[in-house]
């Protein structure tokens, strides 16, 4: 099955996020902590980022570690951060030689010191690349991300520096940590769970949503090949109806 070239090269989504999931039942099917996933989840970030950058794709954004994510047991968390801080200074190297720009997006400031350096590094190292931008949510949350754009503006407001009116989309768009991303127009969750978890509640508004039963660390390229032909497939109307927008 060839899906990589069943894809409109002319159709192509120009940002793609993914809520990357199921790193610990697969390393539960496999009899292994759940450690050993997220360590196997690497090799699919790199994958999914090689082929994405191949394809075109201008921006692809993965939810790396949430707010909520806080909550797992410390060891787990611990072990998290420290593969972070490994992977970010194992690919940056390859992340130059693909010409690709890394971002973040979250309150990454309250990221462990040692994890926080490591990004900006990374952030700094690649900012002037051209190909493609993966940008990480890490110690994201989409809700804190709109209460901080709302706190913003209304301290602006109260300063006098904008009106209330003054506050519209993209004004709105333009106080949040994705500001200069496009919204993405596909969304994809693996391992069958069919929900948002907090990830970009006002820059998902209009994503297609892709729930594949696929557990994380076995995404392929194949996979996102797959994904973006079946997105390509669908009739996107925004509110209108199939002859207005056909
Ligand atoms: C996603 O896999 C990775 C992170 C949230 C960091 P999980 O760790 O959530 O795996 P499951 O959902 O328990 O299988
Ligand atoms: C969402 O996955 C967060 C990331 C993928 C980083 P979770 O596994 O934490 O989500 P819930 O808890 O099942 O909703
Ligand atoms: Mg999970």
């Amino acid at each position: 099955m060839d899906s990589k070239a069943q894809i409109d090269p002319g159709k192509l989504p120009r940002h793609i996020a993914i809520i990357m999931d199921g790193n610990g039942r697969w390393a539960k099917q496999h009899g292994r902590p759940r450690v050993f996933g997220h360590k196997n989840g690497v090799r699919a970030v790199r994958e999914t980022t090689e082929a994405a950058a191949e394809l075109g794709i201008e921006y692809l954004t993965l939810y790396a570690f949430s707010t909520e994510n806080w909550g797992r047991p410390r060891t787990e968390v611990t072990a998290l951060m420290h593969l972070l801080v490994e992977t970010l200074h194992k690919e940056i190297g390859t992340l130059n030689k693909n010409n690709i720009r890394l971002q973040a997006i979250g309150d990454i400031a309250k990221l462990p010191a040692k994890t926080h350096r490591a990004l900006l590094d990374g952030i700094e190292r690649t900012k002037n690349n051209t190909r493609m931008t993966l940008v990480l949510a890490l110690n994201y949350s989409a809700k804190w991300e709109i209460l901080e754009a709302a706190r913003q503006l209304a301290a602006q407001a109260q300063r006098h520096e904008i009106e209330p009116e003054d506050i519209d989309e993209t004004l709105f768009s333009q106080s949040l940590t994705t500001r200069g991303i496009p919204d993405p127009e596909l969304l994809i969750r693996t391992s069958g769970e069919a929900r948002l978890s907090n990830f970009l509640l006002w820059q998902a508004a209009y994503s297609e949503l892709l729930f594949t039963e696929i557990f994380w660390p076995d995404f392929s390229k194949e996979h996102l090949y797959q994904a973006i032909v079946d997105f390509q497939g669908r009739e996107r109307r925004f509110g209108k109806i199939s002859e207005q927008v056909g």
